[in-house]
């Protein structure tokens, strides 16, 4: 009596490890395609991430993700993610990776992990033409545009000192450009790449400085604290797309001489 129960009970236990071992097998034969990754970036800052009128999202960062995706063998879905909670979005797993022009820094590499730099930046004074500003520090009483909590916020807030009133801060780096052409402001601080590209597009209403007292700054691709293996693909991949010329393409693609 006992023997033959115990015979149905481990028969019972067969049955069920078999159902198991057939579920996942089917799992796995489903998950065998690449996975994807969703990228965040606030695509409001040409020409390293822009949205189309067609929702299509390109510009300098996308491309670099793209060649990057290709490289590691993952797909990556772009997602415009505004700048402000862009951080946020790595720490609820809502985006995998950020690429947005984002400056590394040591207050950032607390909350985030960062790729080998990508890209060389510096901060730019955007000013009306006729502006008499000739250096940053004659900022200290004007009213001055940025894009809040970037780099260029940083660095206007310990001129002015962060409460002040002078300091106008804005969703976007457009928006802030904007308020320029407007004459709300008399100057805007933000990364060159994205002042110059305005410019570029403003011919005769506005003029750039440049001042000593900004460092450089230096890109990365962001992903959440942890994920080692994935920012091992990223950096590898970084540095591989830099050896085969695809980087020196993209770069030149964009800004017109080949990178450095
Ligand atoms: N490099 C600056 C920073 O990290 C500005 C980046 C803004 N990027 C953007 N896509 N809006 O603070």
């Amino acid at each position: 009596m006992l023997k033959s129960s115990l015979i149905s009970l481990a028969l019972a236990a067969t049955l069920i490890s078999c159902t198991k071992k057939s579920e996942t097998s089917n799992t796995n034969t489903s998950a065998s395609s690449v996975t994807e990754l969703t990228v965040g970036t606030d695509a409001a800052y040409a020409p390293f991430e822009i949205e189309n009128p067609d929702k299509t999202i390109q510009g300098f960062d996308i491309d670099i993700i793209n060649a990057i995706a290709t490289k590691a063998g993952f797909k990556v879905k772009i997602v415009n993610t505004p700048w402000e909670g862009l951080f946020n979005q790595l720490a609820s797993g809502d985006r995998d990776i950020l690429i947005s022009a984002i400056t590394i820094n040591d207050e950032r590499k607390k909350v985030m992990a960062f790729s080998e730099p990508y890209f060389e930046a510096v901060q730019l004074i955007a000013l009306p033409a006729k502006s008499k500003v000739t250096k940053f520090a004659e900022l200290k009483n004007l009213k001055v545009g940025v894009q809040i909590g970037t780099t260029g916020d940083e660095v206007v807030s310990r001129l002015l000192g962060k409460s002040n009133a002078n300091i106008k801060r804005f969703e976007g780096t457009p928006l802030a450009l904007q308020e320029l052409t407007n004459g709300g402001v008399d100057a805007v601080v933000a990364d060159n790449g994205v002042i110059r590209n305005f410019l570029a597009n403003n011919t005769g209403t506005f003029k750039t400085l440049a001042d000593t007292s900004f460092s450089k700054e230096y890109y990365g691709i962001a992903i959440k604290h942890g994920r080692d293996e994935l920012l091992k693909k990223i950096n590898e991949a970084l540095a591989a797309i830099k050896t085969d010329g695809t980087y020196d393409a993209i770069y030149k693609k964009y800004f017109g001489e080949a990178a450095l």
